[in-house]
């Protein structure tokens, strides 16, 4: 039997006792995957799995009529298939159901109307975004999944269109996934959308008063709204010898490919930095056979985020793979492939990769006269303090309401569906901010998921064993649960997210 035809052959039949109200299964039509499942006197069969990473939405969670992936929380409407929540865009495939007799049947696929641009009467005519990452490209597939009917300018310093970016220190870097899964979207989404896409645009200037942005070449462009999604850029180390080519990071894609081209003749890398872009550079390069020594301050990788124990295996499990630590300690200079510590060890490395973290890219919003407090100040509908200007993404600074804070996160999912609300309300609508933060990382072939946000904690619950593999911890102030890391406990982490999600609209 093909694969794709595992599981019953849904078209026929399967008796309702089969399908206890509440419940899914995955079993084929034709050479199509279907997920079936049963919600009060309802039946949905949908594409089997994500069209993001393709997960198998069988092991997810279904609430309020839409299913949850259980790997990066993307969400899809039962009803019509679309891809509610970033990270995935494609809609699943939807069928047909029918109950007859006690038995429901999954008859024909039904065909997407293809969405026809409506004109932009009343609302703005130009909508243009600074920044071709994560956010900027959500925002403008939303305006057109809205069918706005007006211009969409997308302004990037990229050389590449919007790319994957987590895939770039992961299994891009690793040599597992090749160049043509890289791009977030064929290059004919773009003309195929009327998205005036342009590279190698850096804008130089914002003038909120004449509502125009202004491009390093001198063009000027006028908006009606303006979405500002410039991300962050990696912080070089500031020590003797560490010139750019001496020293890499990793932000775009042709950063990863320069550290890929420098791996094929390095014997060993010095990665500078123990949190979640170093480690995982390290992971790749050990899948390439690089020697991997990893330099940083803490005691142990990760622990200001994830606590001790999370530490304490994270770094056995480098360990286990070949990965030798020098915590405690900083890069003092870089001389040629010497890489000197400060307890006065040297390493000789024939690559260099710097992880130390991010700036915001906020150059734009402070110059321009925006509110600014260690990113830009938006507020739960993602306006700046200018009116029509909305920002996104790494540089943003929002009212969260699960934490009841003011925070900035560096989160690809975050960035997506901050692009996705902040698109819908540059078209009029008042949608608030409120998805709870998450992210995941991945280490070799451990996934770590992490919801909510928890900067301080006073407690860290740990259910199941973190050596084992099969954890969750919850990271709880005064008794609350803040956030939730988990390890192969995906139901668990979405039923986090939606019970974190519940108690802040309470
Ligand atoms: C290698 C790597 C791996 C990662 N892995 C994960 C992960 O596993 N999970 C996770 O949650 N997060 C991950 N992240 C973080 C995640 O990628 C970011 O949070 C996310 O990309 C932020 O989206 P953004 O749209 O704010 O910025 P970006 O995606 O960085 O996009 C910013 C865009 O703005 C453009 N730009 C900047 N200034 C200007 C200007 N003046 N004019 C025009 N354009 C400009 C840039 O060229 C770029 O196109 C990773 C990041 C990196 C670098
Ligand atoms: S595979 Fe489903 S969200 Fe990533």
């Amino acid at each position: 039997m093909a694969e794709d035809q595992a599981g019953p052959d849904l078209s026929q039949g399967l008796s309702l006792a089969e399908l206890p109200d509440g419940s899914k299964l995955v079993g084929h039509v034709g050479d199509e995957q279907v997920l079936l499942t049963r919600q009060g006197s309802d039946a949905f069969a949908v594409g089997a799995h994500c069209t993001h990473y393709h997960g198998p939405l069988v092991d997810g969670l279904i609430v309020d009529g839409a299913v949850r992936c259980p790997w990066h929380h993307a969400c899809f409407d039962l009803r019509t298939g679309e891809a509610v929540r970033a990270p995935a865009f494609s809609p699943l495939g939807t069928w047909t159901v029918e109950q007859r007799d006690g038995k429901l049947f999954v008859r024909e696929k039904r065909t997407r109307p293809s969405a026809k641009p409506r004109a932009a009467s009343g609302g703005p005519n130009r909508i243009v975004i600074v920044g071709g990452g994560a956010a900027g490209f959500a925002a403008a597939e939303m305006l057109r999944r809205q069918q706005y009917g007006g211009e969409i300018v997308v302004l990037s310093s990229d050389d590449a269109p919007p790319v994957d970016r987590p895939s770039l220190s992961k299994d891009y870097l690793a040599g597992s996934a090749p160049e043509e899964w890289i791009p977030l979207s064929p290059p004919s989404f773009y003309s195929d959308n009327s998205i005036d896409l342009r590279l190698r645009s850096a804008v130089a200037g914002i003038d909120v008063g004449a509502r125009e942005v202004a491009l390093a070449g001198g063009e000027k462009i006028p908006f009606d709204r303006l979405l500002l999604a410039t991300g962050a850029e990696p912080v070089r180390p500031s020590i003797p010898g560490a010139s750019p080519s001496d020293v890499l990071v990793l932000r775009s894609l042709d950063d990863s490919r320069a550290i890929i081209e420098r791996a094929k003749t390095a014997r060993r890398a010095a990665v500078l930095g123990a949190s979640f872009i170093g480690l995982e550079v390290a992971a790749s390069l050990r899948a390439r056979n690089v020697e991997v020594h990893v330099v940083a301050p803490e005691q142990r990788p990760m622990e200001r985020i994830l606590g001790p124990e999370f530490g304490d295996f994270i770094r056995a499990l480098h360990e286990e793979h070949g990965v030798v630590f020098h915590l405690q300690r900083t890069a003092s200079a870089i001389d040629g492939k010497q890489v000197r510590l400060s307890d006065e060890t040297v390493i000789e490395a024939e690559l260099v990769v710097a992880g130390l973290g991010v700036r915001p890219r906020m150059g734009l919003a402070e110059s321009a006269g925006l509110r600014v407090d260690r990113g830009v100040v938006v507020d739960a509908y993602l306006e700046t303090s200018a009116p029509g200007v909305f920002a996104a993404g790494d540089i943003a600074r929002w009212p969260d309401p699960h934490s009841g804070e003011a925070i900035r996160v560096e989160h690809w999912v975050v960035a997506e569906r901050q692009g996705q609300v902040a698109a819908l309300n540059m078209l009029g609508g008042r949608e608030i901010f409120s998805a709870a933060p998450f992210f995941w990382s991945q280490h070799y072939d451990i996934p770590i998921n992490y919801v909510g946000y928890a900067e301080r904690w006073d407690e860290i619950a740990i259910e199941g064993s973190i050596a084992g593999k099969d954890c969750l911890a919850r990271f709880k102030r005064d008794g609350r649960t803040l956030a939730v890391a988990s390890i192969f406990r995906d139901v668990q982490s979405l039923e986090a997210e939606v019970s974190l999600e519940r108690e802040s609209a309470t």
